[in-house]
């Protein structure tokens, strides 16, 4: 079971939508896949068209000591091949986890059910910013995607994934992709950005072919659609992400 975070410090830069199609394709090549939602918009959820009517129970019950749960009532069938872990009450989340003395530990212990469920990835999307709960998260997992939108100042400040990681004695060869996201391949300013992360993060495979600003990437997000569904030519796109999480994420 290989675990991934789709992390950026940065809002808005794509993260709920990455993590949502990538989970999406992966379970379309037959891959079984569990999507956790730990962003505390439920912009994920959204996406596949899953509302808070539909949620029984969430990862907010899995760790209230109260009146615990099993992991598999907190599941929601998503797609075929595409089950995902809702969440509610972020703040409270956050602020148990402060509590932990091990924070190292503590995703490790809350999803331990999932081991024994069969699945090929674990995939989480991640709210924006540092915050406790995504210094568990980047240390439960085995590999970082980091979407970058293809902007200056979001170039800019990709670098500081590297600090982050490095305060939480983690090494920086989790970071798995990076996928230039929201590209406009007609400005002179997007090309010289997607250039710049290139340099900037050197090894080759490291960053993807990027993932075109598309009316309808947003529009199918709305309808609580993925690309697979909506959007042909960006569901070309992720595939293409796609094999090379499969090659590298190994
Ligand atoms: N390639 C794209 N083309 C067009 N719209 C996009 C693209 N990628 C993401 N979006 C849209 O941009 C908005 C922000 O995307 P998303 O919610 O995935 O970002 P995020 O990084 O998860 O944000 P947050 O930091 O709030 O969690 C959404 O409306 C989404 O539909
Ligand atoms: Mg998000």
């Amino acid at each position: 079971m290989k675990k991934i975070a789709v992390l950026n410090n940065k809002g808005g830069v794509g993260k709920s939508t990455v993590a949502v199609q990538l989970s999406h394709g992966l379970a379309k090549l037959g891959f079984k896949v569990i999507l956790v939602d730990l962003d505390g918009q439920n912009d994920s959820s959204l996406f596949l068209g899953i509302q808070e009517a539909d949620y029984k129970k969430t990862f907010f019950d899995l760790i209230n000591r109260r009146d615990p749960v099993t992991i598999d009532e907190c599941i929601i069938e998503a797609r075929e091949g595409l089950d995902l872990l809702p969440n509610s009450h972020i703040e409270e989340i956050n602020s148990e986890f402060y509590r932990e003395a091990r924070i190292d530990l503590v995703l490790s212990e809350k999803l331990q059910g999932l081991e024994e469920m069969d699945y090929d990835y674990v995939i989480v999307d991640c709210g924006p910013q540092r915050t406790k709960i995504n210094d568990a998260v980047l240390c439960y997992v085995d590999s970082i995607i980091m979407p970058v939108q293809v902007e200056a100042a979001a170039v800019r400040a990709c670098g500081s994934i590297y600090e982050y990681l490095s305060d939480l004695r983690l090494t920086p060869d989790k970071i798995a992709l990076i996928i230039p996201n929201m590209y406009d391949k007609r400005t002179k300013d997007a090309k010289e950005n997607l250039m710049f992360l290139h340099e900037f993060f050197g090894d080759e495979g490291l960053v993807t072919e990027p993932i075109n600003r598309r009316v309808k990437i947003t529009e199918a997000g709305k309808m609580g659609k993925t690309v697979f569904e909506y959007d042909q030519e960006a569901a070309q796109q992720f595939f293409k992400v796609l094999e090379r999480l499969v090659e590298r994420v190994v």
